[in-house]
């Protein structure tokens, strides 16, 4: 029933919220239960208090993974043995949708309306999420896997066959750097059609998912900067005029000299220009916080645009960083959006203008208790 009225909507994307969420030893969070408001959300309190636990708690819950720890056993609570997060999600049709992860030290279970799941994109398709933290402002100036995944983030969210593909892929690629280490040299060539194929796809995909990004990355970034001429170049991971099969050949050998294969989808990334040279090089620290904003607002808007359902933000510590003016326009920007919001800081007068937006809440975290304020 679900899937049919999603299909009814194919054009206008299903608008969604958590409107309750119930938290159990995630960190100082001994127990919480909330009914968040179902789009903007603000949330304070001093160092240490448990904001970032309240995010966490939610990642959790949408991606069954944190973004603090490697291993979600780190969020247990001390001294206790398991953790619990379970949430509801209503959609604009109607319908509403429980999930739930609990964590037992030892194992992870997922659950969507009491089935028990055992894969994690069943759950990111719940409940799509956006964070953005001060990590995140590294996406321009840090290595490429950030940029990857930024990436694939888009791309899985819009093609459902993705995820299969770049696994295929990978799997090739771990299968021919196993050959190239033991030099098995005749039995390369399976995998280097293997790569061609899942690379390429991939490759196709993400320069896609650039394109249709780049004009809403351009609207959204206009209205916190004067930058012209940006430009967001796709680097597919080998030259653009030859194939990836031409290309695994044309290395065969510096790639079984090194044990590893040099050219693919795995060194993908991309580059924001400005006047055709890298922003990152030319741009201040706060000009460059504003153009990660933009791209990653960009993505949830382009979630929308063409997306069944809506999604979920989550903004931590993220607009201590910004002017106020900034924080002000991000404000009026997230508000304007048919999207929930969880935003935290340390002080209440932080978020930037209220009187400029609708309906809100405003959380209070203490030692781990979060009353509405
Ligand atoms: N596994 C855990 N069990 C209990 N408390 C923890 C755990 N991990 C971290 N904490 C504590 O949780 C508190 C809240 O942290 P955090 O949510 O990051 O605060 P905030 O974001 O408000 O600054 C910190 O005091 C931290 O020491
Ligand atoms: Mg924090």
């Amino acid at each position: 029933m679900f899937k049919r009225s999603l299909k009814l909507a194919a054009k206008n994307y299903v608008s969604m919220s958590l409107q309750k969420l119930d938290i159990y030893h995630v960190r100082n969070l001994e127990r919480v239960s909330l009914a968040p408001a179902a789009k903007i959300n603000l949330i304070y309190g001093a160092n240490g208090s448990g904001k970032s636990s309240l995010l966490e708690a939610i990642h959790l819950l949408a991606r069954a993974s944190s973004f603090r720890s490697t291993s979600v056993k780190n969020a247990i609570q001390f001294s206790h043995e398991e953790l619990i997060v379970s949430g509801k999600v209503h959609f604009t049709t109607g319908h509403v949708s429980h999930l739930g992860i609990q964590h037992n030290g030892k194992q992870l279970q997922i659950r969507i309306d009491e089935e028990t799941k055992h894969s994690r994109s069943e759950l990111a398709y719940a409940l799509p999420l956006q964070l953005i933290h001060p990590k995140s402002y590294q996406l321009l100036d840090a290595g490429p896997q950030l940029r990857r995944e930024f990436m694939d983030w888009g791309v899985f969210n819009q093609h459902t066959d993705f995820l299969n593909q770049w696994r295929q892929f990978k799997k090739a690629l771990n299968q021919r750097n196993a050959l190239l280490k033991t030099k098995r040299v005749k039995e390369l060539n399976v995998w280097n059609h293997e790569l061609q194929q899942y690379g390429t796809i991939v490759a196709n995909y993400r320069e896609q998912y650039l394109t249709e990004l780049q004009p809403i990355f351009f609207k959204i970034a206009d209205q916190f900067l004067e930058l012209k001429n940006l430009e967001l170049n796709f680097i597919q991971g080998w030259e653009q005029e030859s194939s990836l099969l031409d290309k695994l050949l044309a290395d065969q050998e510096k790639d079984l000299r090194y044990g590893f294969t040099h050219s693919g989808s795995h060194r993908a990334d991309f580059q924001l220009l400005l006047d055709s040279r890298k922003a990152k090089d030319f741009v201040s620290r706060g000009q460059l916080k504003l153009l990660v904003l933009s791209l990653k607002l960009a993505q949830v808007e382009l979630l929308l645009n063409q997306g069944s359902q809506s999604a979920c933000i989550l903004i931590d510590d993220a607009v201590a960083e910004l002017d106020y003016l900034s924080r002000s326009k991000l404000l009026a920007f997230l508000a304007a959006m048919d999207i929930q919001v969880f935003m935290t800081a340390t002080e209440k007068n932080e978020f930037g203008d209220l009187s400029q937006i609708g309906e809100y809440k405003m959380f209070h975290v203490e030692h781990g208790a979060i009353v509405e304020a």
